[in-house]
């Protein structure tokens, strides 16, 4: 790997978007006077900058750094923009998938179906949604979503957050509260849709600010209440509010976690020795053409995106009876994220975070950290994205693959000794993760897509990173004044960790033995009995139901009236005539729980039920809409779902959120231990008994030697 080119990228990745180095890198050496990222990108010959393929082999492989850069040419040519193609911006641009009966009739060695792809471009203001065919050159033009504005780029949000050093009455705000102005670090924030006039025209974005000074972690430095209004287009100032005289800058001291700083402290780690797992004849698994995954009767697809961070596709599971490739999940993959905070004052009531469509979950995935981030036998998958200006990058190692062991079971039974029999047979649990880490400034998630020998894909989603923190003027929680609210804990001095929550929205096309699959609610419910035939006064019994139309699947948990959520194909069935299916099966997770007329709740609607199922539209993958920035909520899941279609024996999609309230406590100050939470998609009647019955044990003589020096 080239290291200077690495360190661009990561230059790239940090400074481009937390504003953090840039402002650091400011304070050594003047304002790079432009803030187009050419000064900080190479653009390079695609053999030094990425491990993929150069050329795609696959029908759902992503835009290639060549293929990116023909459509850049085809584009700024196009006579609507090659009067100034240096004002063509580029917000997103990705394939267009060839359609599924293509995809899955496509066998490897064929020719590739064509390649199309999907672009959304401003020119002069104006949004452009457009489909590009590569193998002609010829562009069409698409409809734009009624309201709302392409996902920002990420030199919208770095020139932003620089805006309001241009207004002197920021400057002198700053310098009020005793920040030198050379000492700030500033955040772009989506100020979300409220229903003011400006908001129809214009990209607005809110930035706030914090003191760099003596940490890192400037995040727990906020200058609050003071919250700059800046046109996005422009970089005009349109209004500067300024609330928190009276709340000291909070202290730097103790808010460091980075471990060069924290090493030589007195306060104690917990010291553990080193640990490792051997895969002595190397992994099981195998990566092909740079996206195609092979492993334990898995196969599946797997790439990088801007906007989703990590899409797998066409996953397909080996019965292991008749030896069959069997379709499962067509397409998964994070569609949207909700970050809503509860705090409905001046500088807070608009952080309503859709990180997904406003900012690009996969534009702020950044590298991986070997040995951490992913263990030390994984391997490592790259994204390429697209610049502003329509040139290609590469986000390295930005997916990690491995197979994880962690000592877990995957079935088991002994004999007690009352049989007789000495049975002792226990299978260990191997699984195989997909994982990405996105970093949306302060938050960082970890999503994981787990796939298990025995059927089970596991999603899980991680909560790590730094707190959004308000500076509040109390150092301790009897200084509060008894009626007003918080908002939040108070967790350290002039620190409060306003109380927020988080939903992830995930896409899942499954395709249950094919695509034509029904979504079937079993309920669980208790029954009476006759008090003359049994001593029992009552149980619990099944009852299906197979929902005909959308309404039917906008489903709400509730532990007191308990369902199973299958998705089958009733065409097909085992042996004994079950219908093949699997199940979504919730973790803890949590509601959505604010007025539903709240101008957030409205553009966030997808939030609203748990499950929904849709019949599959290629125009219907984002669940907050194409044009989630500012938009006004008519293009959401809870809309679409709203024409109450039919769904039975159709090709489905079913969107599962994963939500998690936070309220905040003091360990999640100054940098928060992981907090995470699940869903599983459980095969239910697909296979026909245990799909790993026949699976090996671990045997002593199979593993390296290694003494385990605990045993010693
Ligand atoms: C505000 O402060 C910054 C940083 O010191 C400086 O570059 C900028 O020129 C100042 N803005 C105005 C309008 O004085
Ligand atoms: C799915 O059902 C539709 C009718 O709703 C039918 O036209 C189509 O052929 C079916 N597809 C498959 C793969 O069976």
């Amino acid at each position: 790997m080239n290291s200077s080119f690495l360190s661009h990228i990561l230059c790239f990745s940090l400074c481009l978007f937390l504003l953090l180095l840039f402002t650091l890198s400011w304070l050594q050496t003047p304002i790079p006077p432009s803030t187009s990222p050419d000064h900080l990108l190479t653009h390079p010959k695609p053999t030094q900058a990425s491990s993929l393929p150069s050329t795609p082999s696959h029908p759902l492989d992503p835009l290639t750094i060549s293929e990116i850069t023909t459509i850049r040419s085809i584009l700024i040519s196009q006579p609507h923009f090659s009067s100034s193609p240096s004002s063509l911006i580029f917000h997103s641009l990705s394939l267009d998938p060839p359609d599924k009966d293509v995809v899955l009739s496509w066998s490897s060695g064929d020719p590739l179906p064509p390649r199309r792809a999907s672009a959304v471009v401003r020119f002069n203001g104006q949004a452009h949604s457009l489909s590009i065919d590569l193998s002609t050159g010829t562009v069409s033009s698409l409809p734009n979503p009624v309201s709302g504005f392409p996902t920002m780029t990420i030199e919208d949000m770095t020139s932003s957050a620089l805006a309001p050093l241009s207004d002197p009455a920021f400057n002198r705000s700053v310098i009020a509260r005793g920040v030198r102005t050379s000492d700030l670090a500033c955040l772009p924030v989506s100020s979300g849709w409220f229903g003011r006039e400006i908001e129809n025209k214009r990209r607005l974005i809110k930035v706030q600010c914090y003191s760099i000074e003596g940490t890192a972690n400037f995040y727990m430095r906020p200058i609050e209440g003071l919250t700059v209004l800046v046109d996005m287009d422009t970089k005009e100032v349109v209004e500067i509010t300024d609330e928190g005289g009276n709340i000291p800058i909070p202290k730097s001291a103790g808010t460091d976690y980075r471990y060069d700083e924290l090493r030589g402290s007195s306060e104690k780690g917990r010291p553990l020795r080193p640990i490792s797992i051997e895969q002595p004849e190397g992994p099981s698994f195998e990566v092909v053409d740079g996206h195609r995954v092979k492993w334990a009767g898995w196969e599946f697809h797997l790439k990088a995106d801007a906007r989703a961070g990590l899409v797998v596709s066409a996953a397909t599971v080996a019965d292991p009876i008749t030896g069959k490739r069997r379709s499962m999940l067509y397409k998964g993959f994070a569609s949207e994220l909700f970050v809503p905070y509860m705090d409905p004052t001046d500088a807070w009531y608009f952080k309503t975070y859709m990180d997904a469509g406003e900012y690009g979950f996969g534009l702020q995935a950044m590298p991986l950290v070997p040995l951490n981030d992913c263990p030390r036998n994984a391997y490592y998958m790259d994204g390429t994205f697209v610049a502003a200006d329509g040139r290609p990058y590469v986000r390295k190692n930005m997916i990690c693959l491995y197979e994880s062991y962690a000592g877990d079971i995957g079935w088991r039974h002994s004999e007690s000794p009352i049989t007789g029999l000495e049975i002792r047979e226990v299978r260990p649990k191997v699984t195989l993760v997909a994982r990405m880490a996105a970093s949306v400034a302060n938050y960082d998630y970890i999503v994981d897509w787990e796939f298990q020998t025995d059927g089970i894909i596991r999603v899980k989603v991680g909560l790590s990173g730094i707190l959004m923190v308000k500076g509040s003027p109390y150092t301790h929680i009897t200084q509060f004044p008894s009626k007003q609210d918080t908002y939040g804990t108070l967790l350290s001095e002039n620190i409060i960790g306003v109380i927020h929550d988080h939903f992830i929205t995930f896409h899942l096309d499954l395709d249950i033995d094919g695509a034509n699959n029904s979504f079937v609610k079993v309920q669980l419910s208790r029954q009476g009995t006759d008090s003359d035939a049994t001593p029992r006064r009552s149980y619990l019994k099944a009852t299906r139901h197979i929902a005909q139309t959308e309404k039917e699947a906008q489903i709400k948990l509730k532990l007191y009236e308990p369902y199973e959520f299958h998705v089958i194909n009733s065409d097909k069935t085992t042996r004994v005539g079950n219908p093949v299916g699997y199940k979504v099966v919730p973790a803890g997770t949590a509601a959505a729980l604010l007025d539903l007329k709240d101008p957030p709740q409205i553009r966030g609607a997808f939030t609203n039920n748990q499950i929904w199922v849709t019949p599959r539209d290629k125009k219907e993958e984002w669940a907050g809409g194409l044009f989630v920035y500012q938009n006004k909520g008519e293009d959401t899941l809870a809309v679409w779902s709203e024409r109450d279609r039919p769904i039975e024996n159709k090709d489905i999609v079913l969107w599962y959120t994963l939500g998690f309230h936070h309220i905040p406590c003091q360990e999640d100050f100054p940098i928060m231990p992981i907090v995470s939470s699940s869903f599983d998609l459980k095969p239910v009647n697909f296979f026909e008994r245990n799909p790993i019955l026949n699976s090996a044990p671990n045997l002593e003589k199979d593993l390296p030697v290694c003494t385990a020096a605990a045993s010693s």
